[in-house]
C-alpha cells in the first residue's frame, strides 16, 4: 500500500497548503497530512494548546479522502518532543488550576486518537523522544527512528510514572525490556530504539533531514525518502546487544525489592549502575510502575488510559511529583527528597489507592 502513498506523494509544490499555529503547524503535501511539532527551544515540549489543536486536526484527517496518512515530526533537529510541558502541570496541580487534569485526559484521548487512527500514522522520531513525545509516536503504525535518535520514558525520576500508554507498550517489548527501561528510565540510543521495537524502522538522518516547518520544497523530499524507508523490507538484526539479555535475568522478579535484590546478586558494573540508578528514583513511583506494567500486560490500550489518568491524579494529590518536578527542572539540584524515602515504606495499600476508580471523573474513551 505504500508504494501507493509513494506515487501520490508527487512534487507538485502548488498543491500543498500549510497553516500555522505558533507551536505546532500544519501543512498538506498532496495526499498527507504533515504535523511539525515547532517549539524548538523547549525541546518541542507538548503543552495544551499543542494538543488542542493536533486531536481535531489528526480526526479531519482521519475523514477526509484526499489524505491517505499522516506524517508528525519535530522542527529544530534536536528533539522530536522532549515530552509533556509538566512544569505547567505542577504550577496548575499547587493551586488548584483545572490544568493538572486537563492535560492528562486530553494528552491520553489524544494518545488513544494515534492507537487507533485509521490510516497510516507515520513519526519521524529524531532527535530526544521522551515521555509525552513517545505517546505520540510509539502507537501509530510506523515510527522511523534515526543515529540521532534518544528515546526514554524518565518518569520515575521526577516522581511520576512512564504513562502516555507507557503500561500497554512497555509490558509488550521483548521479555523485561520495558519494565526496565520504565524503572530505569534508561535511554536507548539509535539502531538500539529499532532493535527494542520502539521503532519500526530506522532511516539516516540525513535522508530525512529536519527542516524548517513551511520550507516546502526540503518537506517534499523529505517526505517522500521517510516514505521511501517504510517500503524497504524490516531486516532486524539478530539481537546483538547483551543488554537486552542482561535486563531480562535482572528484572525478572516479582517485586522491585525483588529486582533490587537481583542487581545486588549479580555484581556486574552494569548491575551495580542499575541498582545505583533505582535507588535515586521516587519508591513510590517504582512501586506504581511495577504495578502498571504488570497490569497493562493483559489490557487494552484504552483500559491503560483509564488506568493510567487514575495514577496521574493520584500523583497529583502526591507529594514526590511536585518533588521530582523542583529538583530535576525548577532548582535543578538534583536532590529530590522523595516521601517515602525507601521502598519498604511505600506499603502496598497506598499503591492500590492510587489505582482506586475515580468515579464520574473517570477517563472516558
Ligand atoms: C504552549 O506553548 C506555546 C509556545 O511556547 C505558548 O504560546 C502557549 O501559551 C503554551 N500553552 C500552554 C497552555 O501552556
Amino acid at each position: 500500500m505504500l508504494y501507493v502513498l509513494l506515487a501520490l506523494c508527487l512534487p507538485v509544490l502548488s498543491q500543498m497548503s500549510s497553516s500555522a499555529g505558533p507551536e505546532v503547524v500544519f501543512e498538506r503535501i498532496r495526499n498527507a497530512g504533515v504535523i511539525t511539532l515547532n517549539r524548538p527551544k523547549a525541546l518541542n515540549a507538548l503543552n495544551l494548546s499543542m494538543i488542542r489543536h493536533i486531536y481535531p486536526q489528526l480526526k479531519k484527517w482521519e475523514k477526509d479522502p484526499e489524505t491517505d496518512l499522516v506524517v508528525i515530526k519535530g522542527a529544530g533537529g534536536k528533539a522530536f518532543c522532549a515530552g509533556g510541558d509538566i512544569r505547567a502541570v505542577t504550577d496548575a496541580g499547587k493551586t488548584g488550576d483545572s490544568l493538572a487534569q486537563d492535560f492528562f485526559r486530553e494528552e491520553y484521548i489524544l494518545n488513544n486518537a494515534i492507537g487507533t487512527f485509521k490510516k497510516p500514522y507515520v513519526a519521524l522520531i529524531e532527535g530526544i523522544t521522551m515521555g509525552g513525545g513517545v505517546g505520540l509516536s510509539v502507537h501509530g503504525r510506523f515510527r522511523v527512528a534515526t543515529e540521532k535518535t534518544l528515546f526514554a520514558m524518565p518518569e520515575t525520576a521526577i516522581g511520576l510514572f512512564p504513562d502516555v500508554g507507557g503500561g500497554y507498550f512497555l509490558p509488550r517489548l521483548q521479555g523485561k525490556l520495558g519494565l526496565f527501561l520504565a524503572l530505569t528510565g534508561f535511554r536507548l540510543k539509535g539502531r538500539d530504539v529499532q532493535r527494542a521495537g520502539v521503532a519500526t524502522h530506522f532511516v539516516e538522518s540525513q535522508k530525512v533531514k529536519s527542516e524548517q516547518p513551511g520550507d516546502r520544497t526540503q518537506s517534499l523530499i523529505g517526505l517522500q525518502l521517510l516514505l521511501h524507508t517504510l517500503e524497504k523490507p524490516v531486516i532486524l538484526t539478530p539481537d546483538s546487544s547483551h543488554l537486552f539479555c542482561w535486563c531480562h535475568r535482572l528484572f525478572e522478579a516479582s517485586s522491585v525489592e525483588g529486582i533490587q535484590e537481583n542487581l545486588k546478586q549479580d555484581g556486574s558494573a552494569f548491575a551495580q549502575k542499575q541498582a545505583e540508578t533505582l535507588a535515586k528514583m521516587s519508591p513510590a513511583s517504582l512501586k506504581i510502575t511495577f504495578r502498571q506494567l504488570q497490569a497493562g500486560a493483559t489490557m487494552s490500550l484504552q483500559d491503560v488510559l483509564v488506568m493510567e489518568y487514575r495514577l496521574s491524579q493520584a500523583c497529583m494529590r502526591g507529594k514526590d511529583f511536585y518533588e521530582g518536578v523542583r529538583a530535576v527542572l525548577i532548582d535543578k539540584d538534583q536532590n529530590p527528597r522523595w516521601q517515602p524515602s525507601s521502598l519498604k515504606d511505600v506499603t502496598e495499600q497506598f499503591v492500590d489507592s492510587c489505582f482506586a476508580p475515580l468515579g464520574e471523573h473517570d477517563l472516558k474513551l
